[in-house]
């Protein structure tokens, strides 16, 4: 298995520029998660109010949302098809990753409506806001659980290959 050859602790060291430029925007994509998480737990630890949970988030899942899908797209019509030529035994954990990008599509409407619905429950006394921010709260945790897993499930398969290629 590539990966093998390949082993994640060896990657920054590689000095690949596609390979860099692939983990600079996975790793802006947890940074922003781990964004969103940090206002979970500050609106959890009585830091934030709810409203100033809705207020801060926002621009935060925006930004993440647009720029994920950007990233999606890149790959389903671009990268993917390259790889797919280049290896085909790998065929299936593509298939697993294509999979992935429309799962998070569901997950990342679901946070979405769920600010939505947060922003909307502000002037409905604070019961309802409460209510609303846990459950934002919540879908914004299963959206990055999933990318996380998914970002790194796609960095095992890619990096390596990215750098085979290099390699010939
Ligand atoms: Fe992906
Ligand atoms: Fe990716």
């Amino acid at each position: 298995m590539l990966l093998k050859r390949y082993p994640r602790e060896s990657w920054a060291s590689n000095g690949s520029l596609d390979v860099a430029f692939w983990l600079e925007v996975h790793r802006r994509f947890r940074h922003e998660c781990a964004a969103l998480q940090g206002f979970a737990d500050d609106y959890r630890q009585q830091r934030l109010a709810v409203r100033e949970l809705a207020i801060v988030a926002a621009p935060r899942l925006s930004g993440l949302l647009t720029d994920l899908r950007g990233h999606h797209q890149v790959e389903d019509f671009h990268y993917f098809p390259v790889f797919r030529r280049l290896a085909p035994q790998l065929a299936l954990g593509i298939d697993v990753l294509e999979h992935d990008h429309s799962d998070l599509d569901h997950d990342a409407l679901a946070a979405r409506n769920a600010l939505r619905e947060l922003r909307a429950a502000l002037t409905e006394g604070d019961a309802t806001a409460a209510l609303a921010a846990q459950q934002f709260i919540t879908a914004a945790s299963r959206l990055c659980l999933r990318i996380g897993r998914h970002l790194n499930d796609e960095e095992d398969l890619v990096v390596p290959l990215l750098l085979e290629q290099e390699a010939v």
